[in-house]
C-alpha cells in the first residue's frame, strides 16, 4: 500500500481550514492548526511532509512561521497561502524557503497539482541525500575517521572540490592521512571511474622518476629496451597522485610544470606530442611555500599545484579525533586477529590521549594493532601500551616474576617484554632472547599470538 503524507494545515478562518481538509482528507492524512505557535506546537511532537500555511494570521504571520518550521529538522515542505495582491510576500516566502505558494480562493484541483509536484520535488530530494550518502560510504569519507573540526573542514573542503578538475595540494606531516585523501578526492570526482595512478617521487632517483612519469620509446638511454608507457598516460581521463612532491628534482620541476600547462608531453627520447587530461593531486610533508621561498621549488610550479590546499593537521593538534580512532582501529584488529577485547582501561586511554603521536595516525594503527595482538585481557590497560608512549608516571610495573607463576607464564611475558623493547620487531626480540627466530615464531602460535607482524 501507498504510504500516506500527512499534510498540517493552517489558517485562522475556521471555513478555510475545513474546506482544505475535507478536499485532501481522501489522498492525504490532514492536521489542522489555527496559528503558528500551535502548528509549530503540534510540529514537535509529529512529523508532516507538508505545511500549508496562510500568510495572514494574527499573532504570527505565515512568513515568520515558514522561517521557524525550515529552521528545524526534519523538514516538511512549505506551501504558502496568499490572497491576491500579496504575490510580493509570496516571492519572499519562496526566497526564505518555501516551495511553493497558491492564491486564494484556493483552486482545489490546482492545490491537488501542487501538492503532488511538492512532494515529488521533497522525494527526489531526499533520494538524491540518501544517494550522496550512499556515495560517501562506498567512496572512502566514511572510513575518514574524526569529528574534529579540522577535519570535518578537510572533509567538507574535499566535497567541494572533488568534482572540478582543480589540482590539489594537501599537506601535512607523515601519517596525518594524505593519501587517504587523496583517494576520495579522485573517489568523489566524475574520474572515479577511471584510473588514480600514484607516483611515490622520493622512491626514486630523478632521471628514473622522469621516465617513470612520462614513458620512454625504446632505446632512449641505456636499458631502455622496450618501449615504455608512463604515468601520465596511464592516468590520462583519471587522477594523478604525486606523493612526495617536494622532493622533485629542479629539472623535473620544469616539465611538470609545462604538462600542467599545457597538458601534453613526449615520452623520454620520443618525438611525439601526446595530449592528456589529467587532475593533480600532490602531496606533501615538506613545507613546500617555505622551499619555494627558499628557492629549492620552483614558485610558479607551487601555484600550479596549489590551486586548492588541504591541510591536515598533526594528531597533537585534534585530540578529540583520538578516542574514535582507538575504538575505530580496535574494532578493526579485533576483527583481523579474531579478538573480543572490549576496550581501553581509563589509564591506558589517558595515556593514549596524551601522547604526541609523531608519526600521527598511522603510528596510532601500529600502536593498537600491536596491543591488540599481544593483550591477554579483555580490555587494553597502561601495561599494554608501549613503554615510550606513556608519560613517566604512567609506568606500570614491570611484567613480574612471581614464584607462584609457571614456567610458562614466566616464558610469555619474557617473550612479550622482548617484542616490547623492540617494536614487536621478531628477529631482534629472538636475538635477545638468545632463541632462534623459528622457535619465537614456534612459541607465539602455541601461545595464540597472531601470525604475520613485523620482523
Ligand atoms: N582520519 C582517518 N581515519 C581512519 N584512518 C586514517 C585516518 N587518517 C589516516 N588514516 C590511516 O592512517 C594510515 C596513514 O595514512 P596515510 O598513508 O594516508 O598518511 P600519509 O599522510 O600519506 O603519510 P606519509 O606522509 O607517511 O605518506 C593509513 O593506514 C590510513 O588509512
Ligand atoms: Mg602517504
Amino acid at each position: 500500500m501507498k504510504q500516506r503524507h500527512t499534510v498540517l494545515i493552517v489558517d485562522d478562518e475556521k471555513s478555510t481550514r475545513d474546506g482544505l481538509a475535507r478536499a485532501l482528507r481522501r489522498h492525504y492524512d490532514v492536521h489542522v492548526a489555527e496559528d503558528g505557535p500551535r502548528a509549530l506546537e503540534w510540529l514537535s511532537q509529529h512529523p508532516a511532509d507538508v505545511v500549508l500555511s496562510d500568510l495572514r494570521m494574527p499573532g504570527m504571520d505565515g512568513l515568520t512561521l515558514i522561517q521557524r518550521i525550515l529552521a528545524r529538522t526534519p523538514q516538511p515542505t512549505c506551501i504558502l497561502l496568499t490572497a491576491y495582491g500579496s504575490i510580493e510576500t509570496a516571492v519572499e516566502a519562496i526566497k526564505r524557503g518555501a516551495a511553493d505558494f497558491l492564491t486564494k480562493p484556493v483552486n482545489l484541483d490546482e492545490l491537488d497539482l501542487r501538492l503532488k509536484n511538492a512532494l515529488r520535488a521533497r522525494s527526489m530530494e531526499q533520494e538524491n541525500r540518501h544517494l550522496r550518502e550512499q556515495l560517501d560510504t562506498r567512496f572512502g569519507l566514511d572510513n575518514i575517521v574524526g569529528q574534529s573540526s579540522a577535519l570535518r573542514e578537510v572533509l567538507e573542503t574535499v566535497r567541494q572540490v572533488a568534482p572540478s578538475r582543480a589540482n590539489v595540494l594537501i599537506q601535512g606531516e607523515t601519517g596525518t592521512g594524505k593519501e587517504l585523501i587523496a583517494r576520495a578526492i579522485h573517489q568523489l570526482s566524475p574520474r572515479a571511474k577511471a584510473p588514480l595512478v600514484t607516483v611515490h617521487c622520493a622512491a626514486l632517483p630523478s632521471n628514473l622518476l622522469e621516465s617513470e612519469l612520462f614513458g620512454h620509446e625504446k632505446g632512449a638511454f641505456t636499458g631502455a629496451t622496450e618501449q615504455r608507457v608512463g604515468r601520465f598516460e596511464l592516468a590520462d581521463g583519471g587522477s594523478l597522485f604525486l606523493d612526495e612532491i617536494g622532493e622533485i628534482d629542479p629539472a623535473l620541476q620544469v616539465k611538470l610544470l609545462r604538462v600542467l600547462e599545457e597538458r601534453n608531453f613526449e615520452r623520454v627520447g620520443g618525438r611525439e606530442t601526446l595530449d592528456v587530461d589529467v587532475r593533480l593531486i600532490a602531496a606533501t610533508n615538506k613545507d613546500l611555500k617555505a622551499l619555494s621561498d627558499e628557492g629549492r621549488f620552483r614558485e610558479d610550479l607551487y601555484y600550479r599545484l596549489n590551486v586548492v590546499t588541504v591541510t591536515l593537521p598533526p594528531l597533537r593538534e585534534r585530540r578529540e579525533d583520538i578516542p574514535l580512532l582507538l575504538q575505530h582501529f580496535l574494532q578493526a584488529f579485533n576483527q583481523e586477529n579474531g579478538k573480543a577485547i572490549e576496550g581501553f582501561t581509563s589509564d591506558c586511554m589517558n595515556a593514549l590521549v596524551n601522547y604526541d603521536w609523531p608519526g600521527n595516525i598511522r603510528e596510532l594503527r601500529n600502536a593498537i594493532e600491536r596491543m591488540v595482538v599481544l593483550a591477554r585481557q579483555e580490555r587494553l590497560t597502561v601495561r599494554d601500551v608501549p613503554p615510550h608512549m606513556r608519560a613517566a608516571d604512567d609506568e606500570p610495573k614491570a611484567l613480574p616474576v612471581l614464584p607462584d607463576m609457571s614456567l610458562e607464564e614466566v616464558e610469555k611475558n619474557m617473550i612479550i617484554k622482548a617484542l616490547e623493547a623492540h617494536q614487536g620487531n621478531r628477529t631482534k626480540a629472538a636475538e635477545q632472547l638468545g632463541i632462534s627466530r623459528r622457535t619465537l615464531h614456534r612459541k607465539l602460535n602455541e601461545y595464540g599470538f597472531r601470525d604475520g607482524s613485523s620482523d
